[in-house]
C-alpha cells in the first residue's frame, strides 16, 4: 500500500510510555498530569451525562462556552472575538491544529516550523502537500533566531506555526518576539497557527502574550488552545480554536466533515467551571511551585538545570553523565535505572543532538521524589 506518510512511525510518547510501563518506571516522559482534576470539575461532568446533554452539540460548541471564552479572551489579552463566528469547540488542540492546518495549506505551500517541534504540525502539512520550511532553535535557550527566520520567509510561505511557551524547550515569546514576526511578515500573505496550549504556565513573573494582542498580527492567526492542559484532564480531548471571520470560516468548513462537534456533556462541565477564573489564574503558581520543588530534589545531580519558563516540562542537559545520543540514553535510563524521559533530537531538524532530554514535572509530589531518587544517583 502506498502510505501518504511514508516516514512517520510510533510517536515518541507512545514508544517512552509503553516502555516505561514495560519496565515498571517512573514516567516522565508523556506530558499529562498524574493527579486527579478539580473536583468540582468532576461532579460537573457527571451531572452533564446525567441530564440532558448527551446528544449533538451545535457544530462550533454550546454558546455558554464560547461566550465565556471570547470574554476571558478579552479580559487577559483585550482582544475582542466574536463568540458566534470566530470561535470553534474542537477535539483537543490536536484537531483543531490539524483542521486549521487542511483549511490554509494547499500543494506546494511553503509552512514555517521552528524545531524542536511538537510532533503532530508537520504530518499534517505533508498530508494536504505542504512544504516544511524547518528553522532549527539554539540550545539552551531556544530563542527565536530571527535573522534564520528572515532568510526563509517569502511569497511562498502560506504559514508559520508558532508554540509559546514552547514545548519541549518552555521558552516563552516576548514582545520583542511578536515585533520581529510582525516585521517578517508584513508583505506577505502568511497566515500564523499559534498554538498556545501552555498559556497558564508562565513562570518568574513572566506574561504569556498571546499573538491576539496585537491586532495585524490576530487578522492572519489562528490560535489553538487546550482544556486538556489547563484543568489537568488531558484524555477528555477538548481545545479551542479562534481566529478572525474569515479564517474561521474556512476552518468551519473543514470541522463539520471532520467531526461535526465535538463531546457534548464535557463542553457543559468546562463552561460551567470557567465561571470561575481562579482555575486557570492559579496555574502558573502551582506548576512554578512543582517545578521549584522538583528542581529543588535534583540540585546535587549531574544533570544540567535551567529553570523552565513556562510549560510542565523541564529539559535536562545529560551531557555530564553520559556521551551517548539522547534516544540511547533515554533507553538506558528506562531500561536500567527505571525513569522515562523524552529525548529532544526526535523533534529537531535531521535529530540534531544538543545534549537535552525533557522531564514533565506534572506529576504528584511522590512521583517527582521518586523520580529524584533516580537523577541523584546517576
Ligand atoms: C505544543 C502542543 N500543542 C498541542 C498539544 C495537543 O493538545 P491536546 O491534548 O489538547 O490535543 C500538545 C500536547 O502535548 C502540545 O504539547
Amino acid at each position: 500500500m502506498q502510505s501518504k506518510l511514508p516516514n512517520v512511525g510510533t510517536t515518541i510518547f507512545t514508544t517512552m510510555s509503553q516502555l516505561a510501563l514495560e519496565h515498571g518506571a517512573i514516567n516522565l516522559s508523556q506530558g499529562f498530569p498524574n493527579f486527579m482534576p478539580d473536583q468540582q470539575l468532576i461532579k460537573l461532568a457527571k451531572e452533564a451525562v446525567s441530564s440532558q446533554k448527551n446528544q449533538y452539540a451545535p457544530l462550533a460548541g454550546l454558546p455558554g462556552l464560547r461566550q465565556k471564552l471570547v470574554e476571558k479572551i478579552q479580559r487577559l489579552h483585550n482582544k475582542c472575538y466574536d463568540w458566534e463566528s470566530e470561535i470553534t469547540i474542537t477535539a483537543g488542540a490536536t484537531q483543531a491544529i490539524f483542521t486549521a492546518i487542511s483549511a490554509l495549506v494547499h500543494p506546494k505551500d511553503e509552512v514555517i516550523v521552528f524545531k524542536p517541534a511538537y510532533d503532530c504540525y508537520e504530518p499534517a502539512v505533508e498530508l494536504f502537500g505542504g512544504k516544511v520550511r524547518q528553522v532549527q532553535l539554539t540550545a539552551p535557550d531556544y530563542a527565536i533566531p530571527w535573522e534564520k527566520v528572515k532568510d526563509v520567509v517569502s511569497e511562498k510561505t502560506k504559514l508559520i506555526i508558532i508554540n509559546t511557551p514552547h514545548n519541549p524547550s518552555g521558552y516563552v515569546w516576548t514582545k520583542d518576539d511578536f515585533k520581529a514576526l510582525k516585521a517578517v511578515v508584513k508583505n506577505t500573505s502568511a497566515y500564523i497557527l499559534s498554538d498556545e496550549v501552555y498559556e497558564y504556565m508562565v513562570f518568574d513573573g513572566k506574561r504569556h502574550i498571546s499573538i491576539c494582542e496585537d491586532e495585524e498580527l490576530a487578522d492572519r492567526s489562528i490560535i489553538t488552545c487546550s482544556f486538556g492542559k489547563t484543568y489537568h484532564v488531558t484524555g477528555w480531548k477538548l481545545g479551542y480554536a479562534v481566529a478572525a471571520k474569515p479564517i474561521m470560516a474556512e476552518f468551519r468548513k473543514v470541522h463539520q466533515y471532520n467531526v461535526f462537534c465535538v463531546n457534548h456533556p464535557l463542553q457543559y462541565a468546562l463552561s460551567q467551571l470557567l465561571e470561575d477564573s481562579s482555575h486557570y489564574l492559579q496555574l502558573s503558581d502551582f506548576y512554578q511551585n512543582k517545578r521549584d520543588y522538583f528542581l529543588k530534589l535534583v540540585k546535587d545531580s549531574k544533570f544540567n538545570f535551567l529553570p523552565t519558563q513556562g510549560t510542565y516540562f523541564q529539559m535536562a542537559d545529560y551531557t555530564g553523565i553520559s556521551d551517548l545520543p539522547d534516544t540511547e540514553f533515554c533507553l538506558e535510563l528506562i531500561k536500567k535505572h527505571k525513569l522515562a524521559a523524552i529525548p529532544i533530537s526526535v523533534f529537531n531538524q535531521k535529530n540534531l543532538q544538543q545534549g537535552f532530554i525533557r522531564f514533565c514535572f506534572a506529576k504528584t509530589d511522590e512521583t517527582l521524589e521518586k523520580a529524584a531518587e533516580i537523577i541523584n544517583k546517576l
